[in-house]
């Protein structure tokens, strides 16, 4: 973080409070932080009784730093909380999703709808050998049956892996490898930008490896060729098609696995983050109701992330549809086939709530006003960012264009591991202010601290700590137990450390300064600088390579690579082998992962121990005069490497 942008944050003194006609009728009220003060854990078991149990819990919680077991004892089926419940309830005729695919094609799927489909889904994939607990991958593009698969894995008692559409085959196969999954369901392809993109091989490709899978369902989304393995692959029309419509959930324990989803860490190796049950859905319902202000008789729902992110699992699926949501879903890029798809969604389906990413937010204000400007977007009423801090100028334009002035704004500071959000304004009580993520909801406790764990003074920065257990907290990483504590509860004991620095302004308001540790994060998704510079050197011209997070206006932070080629690779016109590596880590982790600039160097600025300063890397990348490197092996090297950058040009 830059001082410039510290010093901004400094200045930024404008509040906006909610209108008094917002207020008066907002689901949650100025009352609820005493009353979750007075008494945390009775707090959230107000929460939980919300859900539907099959057996009520005997205890809130046991909590083992740095494991919990929330509402232990209960049972439940996180699908049936979703979709019988509805349906029992006579909501069955309520739209679940609007689906709106790239291409323009719709589908319009009530709550009925859907239970029948998750119902018949969950008959095939127990037909196909499923068994509770088994684990299932799940690579899809934006469509009802993403949502529809997650949900039949539920309720069935399968955790799933949601593996991200845009990851490459070798990224899919050690996630499929690391979960030992046993069956993976996908498409043939989907629709973006435009034209129909495949699937279907990426997991052929990945199946080439070794693991358990024995079979492929496949979605026919795009209509594409498709190679087939009969032995291994079935369509999921076949399998849904003759599968019963009739199925009784069972019900499982509240500490339950639901799903594992791999989240960048500071090494190369993904981090299988696992959610359980009962305290999961607890919170994202809770959290969806609050920080979104939902009223599912009369609101539209619109979280544009993908279902292969957190935010896809928690504010697309579980959340919203525990709370009867009528929602929007959309398969496609921003800009397909123009620049205003989205408002024009809006409209088209008069979408109340817009939760989206800075990311978005600034490409929308890079294209101009005139796209937004075009469209009826008074159907809006409130505004939700997550994964990066918003800067205030983008609040604004967020605020203004986007909200007309009237809608609150809800900056949602959350994780992967903490499974719903943590951090925000609830829109009807908090005054906000443009780029802070104001202040910790009920029931969550979160701390800025210095490096020896003290709470830090007002005006003062340092890193952000949770320092009690919440429902939706992840119960650890898959398979490494080791790992879990070594990574967020070891640098403050049986406290947990987010990797993000904050700071406290003279209010106690919270501002998120970005990740503290080797995770970047490139328009809100989060990679590994390890990842991608294994990613490099696992390219036969590349010996050695460092890779560092630069400020970038677009996407927060852009990946930017120094490589040393092995001897004898010739470098001349290197525009060629540049473009080579790019591909080749797209390839090894996926498009997210391409570097922006590639710079070939002679020599790496280490330490006489022999540790890369990547410190004095980012100074270079992010155009700074370069800073102490008196520690430097060679001193010159940092000469040369700032005069290389100053020459090369960035990419796309
Ligand atoms: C960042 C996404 C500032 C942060 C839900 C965190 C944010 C990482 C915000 C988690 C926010 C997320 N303001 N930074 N409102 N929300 N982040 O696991 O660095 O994909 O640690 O979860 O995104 O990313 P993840």
């Amino acid at each position: 973080m830059s001082h410039e942008t510290l010093e901004n944050l400094l200045n930024e003194t404008r509040t906006f409070q909610p209108s008094d006609e917002f207020a008066a009728v907002a689901n949650a009220q100025p009352f609820i932080y005493a009353q979750a003060n007075k008494d945390r854990i009775a707090f959230w078991e107000e929460q939980a009784a919300l859900l539907q149990w099959d057996r009520h819990w005997d205890t809130a919680l046991d909590w083992q730093p740095p494991y919990a077991k929330w509402f232990v004892g209960g049972t439940l089926n996180a699908s049936v909380n979703c979709l019988d419940r509805h349906v029992n309830e006579g909501r069955g005729e309520r739209i679940a999703f609007h689906f709106e695919g790239e291409p323009g094609d719709t589908r319009t799927i009530t709550y009925a709808q859907l239970l029948t489909d998750v119902k018949k889904a969950a008959n095939a994939l127990t037909e196909l050998g499923v068994k509770t607990g088994d684990r299932v991958a799940i690579y899809m593009p934006m469509i009802p049956e993403a949502a529809i698969a997650m949900l039949a894995c539920a309720r069935i008692g399968a955790p799933h892996s949601v593996v991200f559409g845009g990851f490459s085959a070798e990224a899919l196969l050690s996630r499929i490898q690391d979960a030992d999954a046993s069956l993976v369901i996908t498409a043939d392809g989907g629709f973006r930008k435009g034209s129909a993109f495949a699937l279907k091989p990426a997991v052929d490709e990945a199946l080439l490896g070794e693991t358990n899978v024995k079979k492929v369902l496949v979605v026919k989304r795009t209509g594409q060729e498709v190679a087939w393995d009969s032995d291994r692959d079935i369509w999921w029309h076949d399998a849904i098609d003759r599968a019963s419509d009739e199925h009784v959930a069972a019900s499982f324990d509240s500490e339950h696995p639901l799903f594992i989803l791999y989240t960048s860490g500071t090494t190369a190796k993904p981090k299988g983050i696992f959610h359980t049950t009962g305290g999961y859905l607890t919170q994202v319902a809770f959290t969806h109701r609050m920080v979104f202000d939902l009223k599912p008789e009369t609101d539209v729902f619109w979280c544009t992330a993908d279902v292969g992110w957190i935010t896809g699992h928690s504010y697309v699926v579980y959340g919203p549809l525990i709370n009867g949501a009528t929602q929007v879903m959309y398969e496609g890029t921003p800009d397909t086939p123009h620049k205003g798809r989205i408002f024009e969604i809006v409209e088209k389906y008069g979408v109340t709530i817009l939760y989206t990413a800075p990311t978005l937010i600034l490409t929308w204000m890079k294209w101009g006003d005139e796209f937004p400007l075009a469209h009826n977007l008074s159907s809006l009423r409130l505004l939700g960012s997550v994964g990066e801090p918003i800067n205030p100028e983008a609040w604004i334009w967020y605020n203004l264009i986007i909200g007309g002035g009237r809608c609150p704004i809800v900056d949602t500071w959350w994780q992967t591991e903490t499974g719903a959000i943590m951090i925000s304004p609830l829109p009807g009580v908090t005054a906000t202010k443009p780029g802070s993520a104001m202040r910790p909801l009920p029931g969550i406790s979160a701390k800025v601290v210095d490096e020896r764990g003290n709470p830090v003074e007002k005006g003062h920065g340092g890193y952000l700590i949770l320092d009690q257990p919440w429902p939706s907290m992840l119960r650890g990483i898959w398979g490494e137990p080791d790992r879990y504590k070594d990574n967020y509860w070891s640098k403050f004991d049986g406290i947990y450390f987010a990797g993000d620095g904050a700071k406290l302004d003279d209010d106690g308001a919270i501002w998120l300064l970005g990740r503290v540790d080797d995770v970047m994060n490139v328009s809100g998704h989060r990679i590994s600088t390890t990842e991608v510079e294994s990613a490099l050197v696992s390219h036969e011209a590349v010996a050695e390579a460092a890779v560092v997070g630069a400020a970038d206006a677009m996407t927060g932070q852009g990946i930017v690579a120094f490589v040393i080629l092995r001897s004898g690779i010739a470098h001349a016109e290197g525009d060629e082998l540049i473009q080579q590596l790019r591909n080749h880590v797209a390839k090894e982790i996926g498009a997210i992962a391409k570097p922006r600039q590639i710079l070939v160097v002679a020599e790496l600025p280490k330490t006489r121990s022999g540790k890369i300063m990547r410190r004095l890397l980012k100074d270079v990348a992010e155009n700074r005069a370069v800073g102490d490197s008196t520690t430097l092996a060679d001193p010159n090297i940092m000469k040369l490497i700032s005069a290389g950058l100053r020459n090369s040009t960035p990419e796309e």
